[in-house]
């Protein structure tokens, strides 16, 4: 009987994805197994709804931003008998093993399933850069570059218009988005949810450096964070079935931001919401090179019978760690690295 693995990517979608499916399955159809490919994330395993994935689907597809297998944000344990229906499904589609390639949310999934006895391996992924036990995520190089780009490009409006403009950028707890893209970009000020500040200080400090520069960037994410400006901000009140805010929906940090330092400063202030211009488009080498290394290591651990493992950079080098690692935290942004942006402030 042909041995079957299956794949899922599930979460936000990363450039990368496309990567990672074409490095699983070329070495596993070269060693005799079956692939197949579960739409939309966890959704597809519920639904038994997937496609086999031939070396003609796959070819070339590490260059196309995305995932050809479509993602969601459904939670199995959300779910009315999900564990019962992925075990089902596992067992009618013939499974020896599934890879599920996602974020915290996804690998969480992930995880419980392989302590409830599946056959699982885990890729991280995500823009964020922020799941634990891997230096990198594939995803976050193209995502600070798209950042750095724009930066760069708000640079020449700003300062013709000797303006102040607050960036809003990805990141609902970790700021290494903001951080990495901020610094590549030459804002005059990064702030980021593990850092808390003070509107009105800030303010002052937005004052003094405008003196300087005669226009100003302020990189800001999305969940960088001072109480006194919560009650402007609105967003939807729907969470995800992993309980995540909206963020990107109604009235965020950026724009209230802006408004608060423009009134206080009397400074003309702008805001620019990168949402998602920064998960869309084709990866970058990095997360072409990255995502492909994560499959075949991935497709390793398959032929090895290695489960209950993520699939890991650490330095340059492709390792693994227990899945449970992965997700026992979130990796944020240390006060030493925000420190050494810091010194570029004003
Ligand atoms: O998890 C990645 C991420 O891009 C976050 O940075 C962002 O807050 C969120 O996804 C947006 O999610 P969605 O595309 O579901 O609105």
């Amino acid at each position: 009987m042909t041995k079957r693995i299956g794949i899922l990517t599930g979460g936000g979608d990363a450039p990368g994805l496309n990567a990672v499916i074409r490095g699983v399955t070329y070495p596993l159809i070269q060693a005799g197994f079956e692939v197949i490919g579960f739409h939309l994330g966890w959704k597809g395993i519920l639904e038994q709804d997937y496609e086999v994935l031939t070396l003609e689907r796959v070819n070339d597809i590490h260059r196309q931003g995305g995932t050809i297998l479509g993602s969601s944000r459904t939670n199995v344990y959300k779910r009315e008998n999900g564990v019962e229906l992925v075990k089902q499904a596992y067992k009618e589609t013939g499974l020896q093993a599934l890879i599920a390639v996602g974020g915290d949310d996804t690998l969480g999934v992930a995880s419980k399933l392989f302590d409830d006895g599946l056959n699982v391996i885990g890729v991280p992924k995500t823009i964020d850069n922020d799941v634990n036990a891997t230096d990198y995520t594939f995803g976050f190089d193209t995502a600070i570059n798209r950042v750095m780009e724009t930066l760069d490009w708000l640079h020449t409006t700003t300062k013709a218009h000797r303006r102040v403009m607050v960036v809003e950028i990805m990141g609902r707890t970790a700021g290494w988005i903001t951080l990495h893209g901020g610094i590549a970009g030459g804002a005059h000020f990064i702030l980021i949810p593990e850092m808390d500040f003070d509107i009105d200080d800030f303010a002052k400090e937005v004052q003094i450096a405008y003196k300087k520069n005669n226009y100003l960037i302020i990189a800001v994410a999305e969940g960088a964070d001072d109480p006194k400006l919560r009650a402007h901000i609105m967003h939807s009140a729907e969470k995800d079935e992993f309980g995540h805010a909206q963020l990107w929906s109604g009235i965020g940090i950026g724009e209230v931001l802006a408004k608060e330092i423009g009134d206080r400063t009397g400074l003309e202030t702008r805001a620019v919401v990168l949402g998602h211009l920064q998960r869309g488009g084709n990866p970058s080498a990095f997360d072409r090179v990255l995502g492909t290394r994560f499959g075949v290591k991935a497709a390793e651990l398959v032929k090895e019978k290695n489960w209950g493992k993520m699939v890991a950079l650490k330095g340059s080098t492709i390792g693994t760690s227990p899945l449970a690692d992965a997700i026992t935290t979130l990796k944020h942004v240390t006060e030493e690295r925000y420190n050494d942006a810091s010194i570029f402030f004003g």
